[in-house]
């Protein structure tokens, strides 16, 4: 006789079925009627943890389709995480800094990512008021930022003359180049030489690949505080670069090509007692802040204008009546005001770039704003809705859920390059600044959204006018995730560059 039968085996499959719908509805749950809904789980603790490592961008939208749109819980590593995506909830997020703190994240990301010691990293936040107060002034004050503008354009003109050098000494006059890696090579080069200097990139020739290799091969090791001899490329490269930029703290005299806000920062900084080393730090935090939206923003942009029909004609037309070909020339004058003309075109005469830039931030930014609830809250958007939130509990706000909710953005998949130009110029008339959040909000709100857009048109628009581009492997896909990690995984989008005749 069979010691185990079919009824058995039916009768065991059917209890692990009773088990696994039990822990489907039993397992977190809300606490309140008024609590967002909790997205079923089957892992206890671990919840969705896996799937959101796995591609939080996929994962959010499926939660956001089985839920029909509305705020919902998701369990993630044994916290209930809050997800909103509605602009009016977002606003009430941003706006409650009391019981919705920041603090407890910011701390794990300075430990981890950036290499702060402890002692260092809960200094600096007693210190965040100063500190901050100054990047927000060389960021945002229109002057300050006119000068980290004119000095960006200056030094982005000098890595387009080395490209321009290394065509003339091709063989053909075409170089065969990796995407990503040339916008690395343009804009992260040019944004490093303005906030360190160039005698800080000449130095440090490696800064840009060691930056490369510590998010592409560690972001995850070291935010998970992987061991050091699991990954030691990425930790590696991160102590190369804390050490770069730790000498050039310990030289601040020798470096006067360094630019005011960092000089500014850095001796605020020093006279907090802070260490060479912590500043180090404190500056790979900035490289992050200034380098790892803004590089993918630009490359995205650069291939999406270089893959839709039309859009490079189309942009080169754009610069062409802005005076672009003027201003370029007016800019190698070495005066102060010889980039004017250039600044006053960027972003104001390029309605079309700037559309594109917001297209490009709405189709690929991945950002996360996260705050920690520290108190019971309640939260009122303007839906009149009340949400209540458990403390302990983490609020977050991914940005792509916004950037895909088509009632905001009809066809959200597909890249429209004119969606948010006025339509009396023949775009779409879409309002960026209602229905987009790539730049988080509140008291973290990004300082540095003004210059980036400058940053990605001087990048792109120049590239675009310059240089005749091709996309070599035509049926690499465009990566729909712009995070510098996973970019910088992808297979490359290789691109035929070749000095464009302007004469023509
Ligand atoms: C495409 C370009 C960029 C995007 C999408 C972006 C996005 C963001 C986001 C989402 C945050 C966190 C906001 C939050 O927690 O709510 C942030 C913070 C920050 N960003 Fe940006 N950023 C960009 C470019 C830049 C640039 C070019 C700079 C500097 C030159 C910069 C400097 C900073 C700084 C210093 C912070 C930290 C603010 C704080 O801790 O209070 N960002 N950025």
């Amino acid at each position: 006789m069979d010691l185990i039968t079919s009824t058995h085996l039916y009768i065991a499959g059917g209890i692990v079925l009773l088990y696994a719908t039990l822990l489907r509805f039993t397992v977190g749950g809300k606490s309140s009627k008024d609590e967002p809904n909790q997205i079923p789980h089957w892992i206890p603790v671990i919840g969705h943890a896996f799937r959101f490592a796995l591609n939080k961008r996929e994962f959010f939208l499926w939660a956001d389709r089985i839920n029909a749109k509305k705020p919902f819980t998701v369990l993630l590593g044994g916290r209930k995480h809050y997800i909103f995506s509605d602009p009016a909830d977002c606003a009430a997020i941003h706006k409650n800094g009391k019981s919705l703190h920041i603090r407890g994240f910011v701390r794990f990301i300075y430990l981890y990512i950036w290499g702060f010691l402890p002692e260092d990293a809960d200094r600096m936040w007693e210190i965040k008021q100063e500190w901050h107060r100054i990047d927000l002034d060389w960021l945002l004050d229109p002057a300050k930022n006119r000068v980290i503008t004119q000095t960006y354009l200056r030094h982005l003109e000098g890595q387009f003359k080395d490209l321009d050098n290394a065509l003339e000494q091709s063989e053909k006059g075409v170089l065969r180049q990796a995407g990503l890696k040339t916008v690395v090579d343009l804009q992260g080069k040019a944004t490093g030489a303005t906030l360190w200097g160039e005698t800080t990139m000449k130095l440090n020739p490696g800064l840009m690949d060691d930056l490369t290799v510590m998010v592409r091969d560690g972001f995850w090791p070291l935010l998970f505080n992987a061991p050091r001899w699991m990954f030691p490329k990425p930790y590696a490269a991160r102590q190369r670069l804390h050490e770069a930029f730790a000498d050039m703290i310990t030289n601040i005299d020798d470096r006067p090509d360094m630019s005011v806000y960092v000089q500014e920062r850095t001796r605020y900084l020093t006279s907090q007692g802070m260490s060479a080393q912590c500043q180090g730090a404190d500056n790979l935090r900035t490289m992050f802040a200034s380098l790892l939206n803004s590089m993918p923003t630009g490359y995205l942009a650069l291939v999406h204008i270089l893959t839709e029909p039309g859009l490079v004609d189309d942009v080169r037309a754009e610069l062409e009546n802005a005076g672009w070909a003027d201003a370029v020339a007016a800019s190698a004058d070495s005066r102060d005001d010889a980039l004017e003309p250039l600044i006053a075109i960027i972003p104001d005469k390029l309605p079309l770039m700037r559309s594109i830039w917001y297209e490009t931030l709405r189709i690929h930014n991945n950002s996360l704003t996260v705050r920690e609830v520290i108190a019971p809250t309640e939260l009122s958007g303007k839906s009149g809705r009340t949400w209540r939130l458990e403390k302990g509990g983490v609020v977050s706000i991914p940005c792509g859920l916004m950037h895909y909710n088509e009632k905001l953005h009809p066809d959200p998949d597909g890249f429209h390059p004119g969606r948010f130009m006025e339509k009396t110029l023949g775009g779409e008339g879409e309002s960026a600044s209602r229905t987009l959040k790539p730049f988080g909000g509140g008291s973290t709100h990004c300082p540095g959204r003004v210059f980036a857009e400058k940053q990605m048109i001087g990048l792109v628009a120049g590239m675009i006018w310059r240089y005749d581009m091709t996309i070599v492997n035509k049926k690499q896909k465009i990566p729909k995730v712009g995070e510098f990690d996973n970019l910088a995984k992808q297979p490359a989008i290789w691109l035929d560059v070749r000095t464009r005749d302007l004469a023509a």
